[in-house]
């Protein structure tokens, strides 16, 4: 694993965990920042020492978002030219489950960092925001586009129009998230369901992962075909002769990940 300088990236018992660590700025996104996030997830994607990987924030908040005093003098060009939002692209390359343990603000990058997760607990008091407009601007990273495939047009134009904040429960209410858990409980409850996916065959979890996603983008008939193809695909694995076997003699299937 390389070092890093605005995370810290460890593994437990199977999940591998980054962290964002710049909490005295909210953890606000630099460009450095978010290469070193994409970097780890793609270390850990490739690591068979972690199953699934779950991403949180140091401090008080997940992250407040892009890092606007990086970002305010920025010229078009060089936005084009440094191609300012190439990194995210590679986290939709990610195979792995990611879990995301989000509190305190989840403003502008730091939700869509969020939105890119595949899993969402939140701590009861998380505010999410794309407050990009008020900056003249909008969201760049996905943002209207993560957004809109989730709550839908309607919501999306209204949150992004207006930058209001939105609450943990109306998050819940939209299928925004997965659940809320208390402060206190969030990195035990986040670690407990990404143990319990890190238990699952691997196999399976990531052509389900690639399957759902592709529902996303395809019509139903073009998505069942590709789907079945996943299917049939599983029954070359160990792990699904070992788990319908283990079903017919009734013991518990022992995955091994091939
Ligand atoms: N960029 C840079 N620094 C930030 C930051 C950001 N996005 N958010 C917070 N900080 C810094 C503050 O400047 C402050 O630093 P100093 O102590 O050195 O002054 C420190 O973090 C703590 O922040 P506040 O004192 O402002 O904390 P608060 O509790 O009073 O307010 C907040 C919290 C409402 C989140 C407020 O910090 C805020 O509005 N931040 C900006 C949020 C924002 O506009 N995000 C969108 C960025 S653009 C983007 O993300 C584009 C994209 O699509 C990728």
């Amino acid at each position: 694993m390389s070092s890093f300088e605005f995370i810290e990236v460890s593994i437990d018992e199977g999940v591998g965990i980054i962290e964002l660590n710049r909490p005295k700025q909210l953890n606000a996104l630099n460009r450095s920042m978010v290469r070193e996030i994409v970097t780890a997830l793609e270390q850990l994607d490739g690591n068979e020492a972690a199953a699934a990987i779950l991403i949180t924030g140091k401090g008080h908040s997940f992250s407040a978002g892009a890092d606007i005093d990086e970002m305010a003098n920025n010229s078009p060009i060089q936005l084009e030219l440094i191609n300012q939002f190439a990194d995210w692209d590679r986290i939709s390359l990610i195979k792995k489950p990611i879990i995301g343990a989000v509190k305190g603000f989840v403003f502008g990058g730091g939700f869509e960092l969020a939105l890119s997760c595949d899993v969402l607990i939140a701590a009861s008091g998380t505010q999410f925001s794309f407050p990009e407009v008020n900056l003249g601007v909008m969201p760049g990273a996905g943002g209207t586009q993560r957004l809109t495939k989730i709550v839908g047009r309607v919501k999306a134009l209204e949150w992004v129009w207006t930058g209001e904040r939105i609450s943990a429960e109306t998050a819940l209410a939209h299928g925004m998230i997965n659940r809320i858990v208390s402060e206190e409980l969030l990195m035990e409850e986040t670690k407990k369901f990404a143990k319990k996916l890190a238990k699952k065959p691997p196999l399976a979890l990531r052509l389900i992962k690639d399957s759902i996603n592709k529902a996303v983008d395809y019509s139903l008939y073009e998505g069942m075909q590709y789907e079945r193809k996943n299917f049939y695909l599983l029954f070359a694995s160990q792990d699904q002769k070992e788990g319908m076997q283990a079903f017919i003699e009734k013991r518990k299937a022992q995955f091994k990940g091939i």
